[in-house]
């Protein structure tokens, strides 16, 4: 009746923004994405005779309101499916600073889903631990898989879900995430996806999904960094193309944003491998190859208003630790 499951958050390369259901969270397009090892949550779940209602403590506070819906949502699911009707204690640990654009919902999500279920005794295949995440957080169901890894968009909700597309092995990248502001993001992801369909750019963004999908999975096949480099990119700016042109819009960078984006951009005309991408925030996530991680985090520590920075390189699959 008690799991531990650890699981890394990821960055996405072809991002996830929209969904064509937003109950089952079913994206508008596919995605991809990278695992982040070094960050990471931490997740034990226990389901207890004498609960009254599901707990939630996060990061050693306890968490009340729509955080615990969610949680309670994946929790329900689970009882569904095992038979179970206990409630549980979750307690969740990141060892990375929350809601600053560091997809803090992908670890924490795929974690739950893993110990959940582990917990309740299911033995869910890689597939269906993908979709179960996936109904908590979209991106959470990429932190599933290990490695390299893409997100089939599908058209039901149970053919929504990612798998390996090349191990961590397969190409030695890393993250050198530059933060610029540690604060939490004023309008949320669930909410952008809500927003995506407002821009009259979004429709645009989406019809060419497919090809920059395939740019992105032969870069990642070829190790063509160039190649990635410029589709990622391109990617993460039409994606803020559309947040910039929703109604509300939503301006997630800074003057320090832009800062690294130009210094990347100069860097790389200049032979050094890197390039950015940025989610639902203001912080730069500058991806480079592991030789070269000393090199970039020296130059972004000279930057004007980075403020921190944080090193991934590619991780593996979440992973039960216990139980
Ligand atoms: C910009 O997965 O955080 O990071 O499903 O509402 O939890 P919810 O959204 P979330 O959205 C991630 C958006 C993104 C791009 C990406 O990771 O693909």
């Amino acid at each position: 009746m008690k799991a531990i499951a650890l699981a890394h958050p990821n960055i996405a390369f072809i991002k996830y923004w929209g969904n064509r259901n937003h109950d089952l969270r079913i994206p508008v397009n596919g995605s991809f994405s990278m695992n982040l090892k070094g960050l990471s949550t931490k997740t034990q779940v226990i389901f207890r005779e004498d609960l009254s209602e599901d707990k939630l403590i996060l990061n050693e506070d306890e968490a009340s309101g729509a955080g615990l819906m969610r949680v309670s949502q994946i929790l329900d699911e689970v009882r569904q499916k095992s038979g179970i009707n206990l409630y549980a204690q979750v307690i969740s640990e990141n060892n990375f600073p929350t809601g600053a654009g560091i997809a803090s919902s992908a670890a924490a999500f795929s974690a739950l889903a893993l110990a959940a279920s582990k917990a309740a005794g299911l033995k869910l295949d890689e597939r269906a631990l993908s979709i179960l995440a996936r109904h908590g957080s979209g991106s959470a169901c990429r932190s599933i898989p290990s490695g390299f890894v893409e997100w089939t968009d599908g058209e039901k909700d149970e053919d929504s879900y990612a798998f390996t597309l090349a191990p961590p092995e397969h190409w030695d990248l890393a993250d050198c995430i530059a933060v610029v502001s540690s604060g939490h993001k004023e309008v949320g992801s669930t909410q952008g996806h809500r927003l995506a369909e407002t821009s009259p750019l979004q429709k645009a963004r989406i019809a060419d999904a497919p090809r920059r999908i395939r740019i992105c999975r032969e870069a990642i096949l070829e190790k063509d960094f160039e190649k990635l480099a410029s589709i990622v990119e391109k990617d993460s700016d039409m994606m803020h193309a559309v947040m910039m042109t929703s109604n509300p819009a939503l301006f997630y960078w800074n003057p320090a944003t832009l800062r690294v984006m130009q210094s990347v951009r100069n860097w790389r005309a200049k032979g050094l491998p890197v390039f950015y991408t940025i989610d639902a925030g203001p912080n730069v996530h500058v991806i480079t190859l592991k030789e070269n991680i000393a090199e970039v985090k020296k130059k972004l520590s000279h930057l004007e208003g980075v403020q921190n920075l944080l090193t991934a390189t590619v991780g593996g699959a979440a992973r039960v630790i216990e139980g």
